[in-house]
């Protein structure tokens, strides 16, 4: 049982007196960088830090810019502010709520010019150098990557993977987080691969970034109390990576279950055109860490599924830009004109790897209730 094997690997942990970073921290990131096909792993405290961390060791700072999308867990743009540099957003595609190559394309050539000198492509307005673009797998489907790094690498642009949702997804046979230059990764609870805290990791091939990061998370110290560099304190917890080390056997197992219900919402949904269910694209492998399907009238939607008792939720009900927090920015709405649609319709169904067949039923059938009930009322 999983719970026997967990308990053991925290017992051992506390035995081994591994609390932070050390041996368990060790066997995990060998762990996770074979399971996505990866040279290098550093385990971090979580997420938003992972970013971070991916961010600073190729240097962006203060002049920079760092494109993303609205559509994402504000950690994203977050962890690029924290090095000082700009978020710029990016708009999403429609059918996979992933930002877009096309707006990319158009970001550049209308705000943008290529210095030779200086082997980065210029914001005009903003005076900043373009640096690095950080595509999301939202919801766990990955992004398009091969045009995105198409445009990276003619613009001299590094490519982080904000993998934070993606744990065992896949693009055209390669695991999420094998794909750009680099990627973030969070084992917050609820992710696929979720902790009993908080965690994190960023994955790379190269070893000189991979030593950076390490020393970064640590201080800035490259051996005991010579601190090379001003750092942080990122270092992944001995306990929580022991679980995950637990956890990962298990991963694909669950991955699986989550796509087998998935296949049978879509079996007992399908002719209900009130209702939009995601799609899984072309060579993509979606890992479903969230269900998001889209309805018109969404307050009244969610107020019928909570009085039936199917608990929905919003992932997420205000894209960035719309934020107050990201106001200075200047982005007025109608901005990113998709990103808004899609915030306004979202809806997560309720979705993990136990839900039982007769959960799924019982959810469809109320989803069908309301089908009818809100038939002809337009919405
Ligand atoms: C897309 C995305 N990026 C970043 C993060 C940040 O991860 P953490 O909560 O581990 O800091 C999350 C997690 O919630 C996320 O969903």
């Amino acid at each position: 049982m999983i719970k026997d094997e967990i308990d053991h690997a925290i017992y051992e942990t506390i035995d081994a007196t591994a609390f932070v970073a050390g041996s368990k921290v060790k066997e995990f990131e060998g762990n996770f960088a074979r399971y996505c096909n990866v040279e290098h792993a550093v385990g971090v405290s979580n997420g938003t830090g992972a970013l971070y961390a991916a961010l600073k060791a190729y240097d962006i700072g203060k002049h920079d810019i760092v494109l993303t999308t609205p559509m994402t867990f504000i950690a994203t743009a977050e962890a690029i502010s924290l090095t000082n540099a700009e978020p710029v957003f990016v708009d999403i595609e429609e059918n996979s709520f992933n930002l877009s190559p096309t707006r990319l394309k158009e970001y550049i050539k209308k705000n943008c010019e290529w210095s030779e000198k200086k082997k980065t492509l210029i914001d005009n307005e903003r005076k900043a150098r373009v640096r690095a673009v950080i595509p999301v797998h939202l919801y766990g489907q990955v992004a398009e990557m091969d045009e995105i790094k198409k445009i990276a690498k003619e613009n001299n642009m590094i490519v982080l993977e904000d993998a934070c949702q993606a744990h065992g997804a896949e693009y055209k046979g390669k695991k999420a987080g094998a794909i750009g230059d680099i990627a973030a990764f969070s084992f917050y609870p609820s992710k696929n691969l979720g902790a009993y805290g908080q965690g994190g990791m960023v994955l790379t091939s190269k070893p000189e970034i991979a030593e950076k990061i390490r020393i970064f998370i640590d201080h800035g110290q490259n051996e005991r109390y010579n601190h090379v560099i001003e750092g942080w304190n990122f270092k992944m917890d001995g306990i929580q990576a022991a679980i995950l080390n637990i956890k990962l056997s298990y991963l694909d197992d669950w991955n699986e279950d989550r796509r087998q219900n998935v296949k049978y919402y879509t079996e007992l949904l399908t002719g209900v055109d009130k209702i939009t269910l995601p799609k899984e694209l072309p060579d993509r492998k979606h890992v479903y860490h969230v269900y998001a399907a889209r309805v018109k009238d969404r307050p009244g939607f969610m107020e019928f599924m909570k009085k039936e008792g199917v608990g929905t939720s919003i992932h997420y009900p205000i894209p960035l830009h719309l934020q107050p927090a990201y106001k200075h920015l200047g982005f007025d709405v109608g901005a990113f004109p998709v990103s808004e649609q899609v915030a306004a319709e979202v809806v997560s169904l309720p979705m993990f790897p136990e839900l039982t067949k007769h959960e799924i039923e019982y959810t469809c059938q109320k989803i069908k209730e309301w089908a009818n009930l809100s038939m002809g009322s337009g919405a």
